[in-house]
């Protein structure tokens, strides 16, 4: 059940290297300087929350690109039973795959968050390809200051480190009843609600279900 700790970073690897490939128009590597250039953070307009000190915060790359596969987004969706009143925010939202999905398919509003410009350019575009843009709403910029707060369910395909620095920001600002979904890496100090292992090719993909804030309050010890 458990993955090796080196396991998954070497998914994102292979994974990004794959990802590369197949996409011969626009190719995103790990070692693309875009991703490794620390981007100064989104404008607050975007954001809607504002550096205390007055200037741009550099923007933390939380994670390369390394798309989820669709049969993954499909099992998260549907563990967090996702549907037309819900807000999934996709956190770090890459080509867009999470949220158009669960507007297409269940009818929900999506909001991307995605600091790598092209990636967020591309995703705005093909929203309006797919007249998906009433629905859904990518914002380039920082998972660290965007306002999260009208999610209902989230997700993320985060490192383990990141989503440890996140965490306080979900803890805080998070409704009550929201449901987080995490693509193979856990939320460092959570309890999953559920917790699923989707064999695929030769590995295993593992999807886990929080509830707010049951995922990190205990109930008082009698
Ligand atoms: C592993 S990919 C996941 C993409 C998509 N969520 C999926 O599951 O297919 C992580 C994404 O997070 C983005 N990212 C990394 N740090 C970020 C940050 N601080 N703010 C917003 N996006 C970030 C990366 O550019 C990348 O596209």
């Amino acid at each position: 059940m458990f993955l090796l700790p080196f396991a998954v970073p070497e998914r994102f690897r292979q994974a990004g290297q794959a990802a590369s490939q197949q996409r011969p128009k626009r190719v995103y590597t790990n070692d693309d300087a875009p991703f490794n250039r620390p981007t100064p953070s989104a404008p607050s307009a975007a954001t809607g929350i504002a550096d205390p000190s007055g200037r741009p915060r550099e923007a933390e790359r939380l994670a390369p690109f390394v798309p989820t596969p669709m049969e993954i987004v499909d099992k998260m969706l549907e563990l967090a039973r996702v549907g037309p009143d819900d807000t999934v925010y996709d956190l770090g939202s890459g080509d867009g795959r999470i949220v158009f999905r669960a507007a297409q398919k269940y009818g929900a509003k999506g909001v991307g968050v995605e600091l790598d410009e092209r990636l967020a350019k591309d995703s705005q575009n093909q929203a309006r390809e797919l007249k998906l843009d009433k629905l859904v709403t990518i914002i380039h910029g920082d998972i660290l200051q965007t306002d999260i707060q009208p999610a209902t369910v989230v997700t993320i395909y985060l490192l383990i480190s990141a989503n440890e620095r996140i965490r306080p920001m979900l803890e805080k600002t998070l409704k009550p009843g929201t449901r987080v979904v995490a693509h193979d890496m856990r939320v460092p100090g959570w309890e999953p609600y559920r917790e699923e292992a989707v064999p695929m090719g030769s590995g295993t993909h593992f999807v886990y279900l929080y509830r707010i804030p049951e995922a990190f309050q205990r109930p008082p010890a009698r």
